[in-house]
C-alpha cells in the first residue's frame, strides 16, 4: 500500500466556502495580533467545537458488545485460530459483527482476511475457537441452507455452464421451485446489471463479468447473511460503484461482512469494521469509533503567505506541515476537540486572516490514515 503522504487526496468534498467566519471584515486585515497559545477563532454558531466523534477507539482483542439493536449479532467469533502448519493465518479472534451491519474486515495482504471468510462460510473449520452465524455452526449446512450467500475472492464459476442455468441451479439447491429459481437468478442479474449475460458461458466471461456473476450468486435468495471477499477488485469504477450502491441498499435487511483494499470504500459503505494484522484484530467497532482517534485536512495554498506558525496554535491542531512542490499544508488534528468541519473552517479562518489564498481544501482519510497507524 501507499504510503499517506504519497497518496492523492481520496476525492472527499472540498470544503464549503461557509468556513469562512460569519464576523469576519470585508477585506481581511493584516496579521495585526500575535497569536497567543491558541489562535483565536470565533465559535461556530453558538455551538463549541463538536464532539460528536470524540469517542475513543475501541482497540486490542477485547470482545465488544456492539448492537446496531437488541438482536444478537448475526456472526459471532470467540478466541477463533487457524493455523495452516506453522503459520497461524488467524490468531485468537473474538468479534461480533452486528445484525444489519455492513461490517468491513481490513487488513494488509495476507491478514487473514480470506481465511477468516473461508471459515465463516464452512469451508474450513478452526483450529481452535468457535464461530457461529446466525447461532448457528457454519458447518450447519442444512440449517443454514440459503440464509448466507458467499462471494469468495477468487470464485471459479463452471466455465461450461450458461450463466442463467447455473444461477437457476443454485436457487433450486436452496430449495425453490423451478418458476421461482428461474424468478430469483434474473432478478440477482438484472442487479448486478448482467441481465445480458444469461446464455453466456460463465468460461467466457470476462474477470469483472464473472465477479459480477459471483457477487449475483452471493446475493441469490436474499440471504440473511452475506460475506463477500473483496467484491470490487478489478471491477472498473462505474462497475465498483454499482456494487457499493447495491452493498448499500442491502443495509438493514442483510447483514453483509465485506473485505477491500479500498480504505474509502469501506469508510463510505459500512458502519462496522474490524482491522486485522497478521491474523490477530488489532481494532474494531463502529466506523466513527475507529476514524475517530486522528484525522487530517489538506489546504492547497496559490502563491502568497503560508503562516504555517500561526495554523500550528489553532487548538486542536497536532501537526502541520508545508509541501512546497504541492504548496500544501497538511494538517493532523485531535478529533476529541474538533471534527473536521469544524477544524476547515479553524483553518480558514486564520489562513484568511494572515492573508493566504487558498485554492483547494480537501479532508483526509480516516480510516485510511488509522489503518496505517495500526498495521504496518
Ligand atoms: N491453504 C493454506 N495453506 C497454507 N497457508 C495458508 C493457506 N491459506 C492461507 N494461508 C496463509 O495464511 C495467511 C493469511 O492468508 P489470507 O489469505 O487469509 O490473507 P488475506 O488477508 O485474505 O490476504 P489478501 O489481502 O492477500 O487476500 C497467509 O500467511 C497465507 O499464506
Ligand atoms: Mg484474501
Amino acid at each position: 500500500m501507499d504510503t499517506p503522504e504519497k497518496e492523492a487526496p481520496q476525492g472527499s468534498a472540498p470544503a464549503a466556502p461557509e468556513a469562512a467566519p460569519a464576523a469576519a471584515p470585508e477585506v481581511a486585515p493584516a496579521a495585526a495580533t500575535s497569536p497567543a497559545a491558541h489562535a483565536e477563532i470565533p465559535p461556530a454558531g453558538a455551538e463549541g467545537p463538536s464532539t460528536a466523534a470524540a469517542m475513543p477507539a475501541k482497540q486490542g482483542k477485547k470482545r465488544s458488545k456492539l448492537r446496531l439493536n437488541d438482536k444478537p449479532a448475526a456472526i459471532d467469533m470467540k478466541n477463533v485460530v487457524k493455523r495452516f502448519g506453522n503459520v497461524i493465518a488467524v490468531n485468537d479472534v473474538t468479534l461480533e459483527v452486528p445484525d444489519g451491519s455492513v461490517f468491513g474486515l481490513i487488513g494488509p495482504n495476507g491478514a487473514g482476511k480470506t481465511t477468516t471468510f473461508s471459515m465463516l462460510a464452512g469451508y474450513l473449520a478452526p483450529t481452535s475457537g468457535e464461530i457461529f452465524i446466525l447461532d448457528r455452526l457454519p458447518s450447519a449446512v442444512d440449517e443454514l441452507r440459503g440464509q448466507v450467500g458467499v462471494l469468495p475472492q477468487d470464485a471459479l464459476l463452471p466455465a461450461g455452464d450458461k450463466v442463467g442455468h447455473f444461477l437457476v441451479y443454485l436457487a433450486e439447491l436452496q430449495g425453490m421451485s423451478p418458476a421461482d429459481a428461474k424468478i430469483a437468478a434474473e432478478s440477482v442479474l438484472t442487479e448486478v446489471e448482467g441481465r445480458d449475460w444469461w446464455n453466456t458461458r460463465c468460461g467466457t466471461l470476462s474477470h469483472g463479468m464473472a465477479k459480477r456473476v459471483g457477487l449475483a450468486q452471493a446475493l441469490l435468495g436474499n440471504p440473511r447473511v452475506i460475506l463477500l471477499d473483496e467484491p470490487t477488485a478489478g471491477l472498473d469504477p462505474r462497475v465498483a460503484y454499482g456494487v457499493r450502491q447495491i452493498v448499500k441498499s442491502r443495509k438493514g435487511r442483510s447483514t453483509l461482512v465485506i473485505s477491500s483494499h479500498n480504505l474509502q470504500e469501506l469508510e463510505e459503505i459500512c458502519d462496522h469494521a474490524a482491522v486485522l494484522d497478521r491474523g490477530v484484530v488489532v481494532a474494531h467497532g463502529s466506523m466513527a469509533e475507529l476514524t475517530a482517534s486522528s484525522s487530517e485536512i489538506r489546504v492547497e495554498l496559490a502563491a502568497g503567505p503560508v503562516p504555517l506558525d500561526q495554523v500550528r496554535t489553532i487548538q486542536g491542531v497536532t501537526t502541520a506541515g508545508f509541501d512546497k512542490p504541492s504548496r500544501e499544508i497538511n494538517i493532523t488534528f485531535d478529533r476529541s476537540i474538533a471534527d473536521a468541519e469544524e477544524m476547515i473552517r479553524r483553518v480558514t479562518y486564520v489562513l484568511y486572516q494572515h492573508q493566504a489564498r487558498i485554492s483547494g481544501i480537501s479532508k483526509g482519510r480516516g480510516l485510511e490514515q488509522r489503518v496505517m497507524e495500526l498495521t504496518e
